[in-house]
């Protein structure tokens, strides 16, 4: 049982947290189910949302075959764009709204969803792109009212994107993510399932399996709920709310997870249960972030998969400089760790006994220690890039990134320290390079 005292109430800060979440359908074959479940949602016209690798993949197949056997008419959109932009979403909103369709399905990774939540949403309430982001970033206009009907399957092992309210969306002009949450964008139904990683390869299992990862140790690092203010009404409550009870359950079975089947779920493709199992914590990790955000690891990310040069992993099409999300944000983390590791020593033991760290006689001094070692070996044995190093960039980089990263403010706000510009250049220059 986690410490109860770290959801000690503070004279200022918030004594409630809310649950959001999507009806879940988990199993071998439920993509079947999709077309029934449309119906039930009052879906007849459908947009459905994938990406041009999957435009011949057994998973549209099923999903289609479905659509189209419950009697929804279903168009396929597959201009979405790999990590989506303020213009391919609002492409994507544009063949939403133009084909007049009454609800819209997913099937695909985070790019995927992430596009589909941002279409619905410019296609229900048009303005300018930044008006319902949070500042600095943009308005913090909130998302007018319901959307759409949205079904999400998801077809990596790592994203989450099917649990949760957020959008992570790069704006063009500036070459920059940021996270677009509303309770509004969280899809009515996720479908998962994970037949669709068998035949995933080995370097998209590790990089998602990454970003499940520290999702998990990310939320259950968080700072705690009752250290944000107090909300003066219930539609003020942000869905980046900080750790509380319902996130931490789900993070650390979703670290149990990992440490079992991350290594298993890469070496061998045929490891069925292994790539099941991972499946189903990157779901219990969305089930977390979405009710607790993330923070320093992923805030950081996003400078880091814009200032990368000559890396591209083995596995992805295409060609030039790529990260993969989540080996932008794993690069960081065991630096991060290390640095936020004093502020919640025990919740850093805690999130690396969950991954299968031998934490022996270790105590609160060790703490990030810990938690960093154990995710290193994890990296070293999926072929993870080593530190910033292995994405092409030097400790010289660590004041341009840090300039970058220090726009996300609200995830940076989630950590468990207080967290500045200097302190995120420290830490950049501590993820140069770990082995
Ligand atoms: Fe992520």
């Amino acid at each position: 049982m986690a410490c109860c005292h770290y959801f000690e109430p503070t004279r200022e800060g918030a004594d409630a947290f809310t649950v959001e979440m999507p009806r879940v359908t988990y199993g071998r074959g439920v993509l079947d189910e999709v077309g029934e479940r449309a119906l039930g949602l009052g879906i007849h016209r459908a947009a459905l949302f994938t990406d041009v690798n999957l435009l011949d993949s057994e998973h549209l197949f099923r999903a289609r075959q479905s659509l189209t056997a419950a009697g929804i008419d279903a168009v396929v959109y597959h201009d979405v764009r790999i990590e989506p932009t303020d213009v391919s979403v609002l492409e994507a909103a544009a063949f939403f709204r133009d084909g007049h369709f009454d609800g819209l399905i997913s099937v695909g990774g985070g790019s995927v969803m992430d596009t589909a939540k941002g279409a619905l949403v410019y296609a229900r309430a048009p303005a300018d792109f930044q008006i319902y982001f949070a500042p600095p970033a943009g308005a913090g206009r909130p998302v007018p009212g319901p959307l759409k009907p949205h079904i999400a399957c998801p077809t990596t092992s790592g994203t989450g994107s099917e649990a949760t309210g957020l959008s992570v969306i790069r704006f063009e002009s500036i070459n920059t993510k940021f996270v677009l949450a509303s309770r509004h964008l969280l899809p009515d139904e996720a479908v998962i399932d994970p037949a669709c990683i068998d035949t995933l390869p080995t370097m998209i299992v590790a990089s998602t399996g990454f970003d499940l990862l520290s999702h998990a140790i990310e939320c259950y690092t968080a700072r705690a709920y009752t250290r944000w203010p107090k909300v003066d009404k219930p539609g003020a409550r942000p869905m980046i709310q900080g750790a509380n009870p319902w996130s931490d359950l789900h993070a650390r079975e979703a670290l149990r997870i990992v440490a079992e089947c991350l290594e298993r779920g890469v070496a061998d493709a045929g490891d069925r249960e292994a790539r099941d199992r991972l499946s189903w914590a990157a779901a219990l990790a969305g089930f977390a972030f979405g009710n607790s955000g993330t923070h320093l690891p992923h805030a950081l990310s996003y400078a880091v998969s814009r200032a990368a040069r000559g890396y591209r992993p083995p596995d992805y099409p295409g060609s030039g400089t790529f990260v993969p999300h989540g080996l932008s944000v794993i690069v960081n983390a065991p630096s991060v760790f290390r640095y936020t590791a004093p502020a919640a020593p025990e919740r850093h033991l805690e999130a690396a006994q969950c991954l299968g760290a031998d934490t022996g006689d270790a105590g609160p001094p060790e703490a990030g220690e810990v938690v960093a070692s154990r995710i290193i070996d994890l990296m070293r044995a999926t072929g993870a890039p080593n530190g910033l190093a292995g994405v092409g960039l030097t400790a010289a980089d660590a004041d341009a990134l840090a300039d970058s990263a220090v726009q996300q403010q609200r995830a940076i706000g989630n950590a468990p320290a207080e967290t500045g510009r200097d302190e995120i250049r420290g830490i950049f220059e501590d993820a140069v390079s770990y082995w």
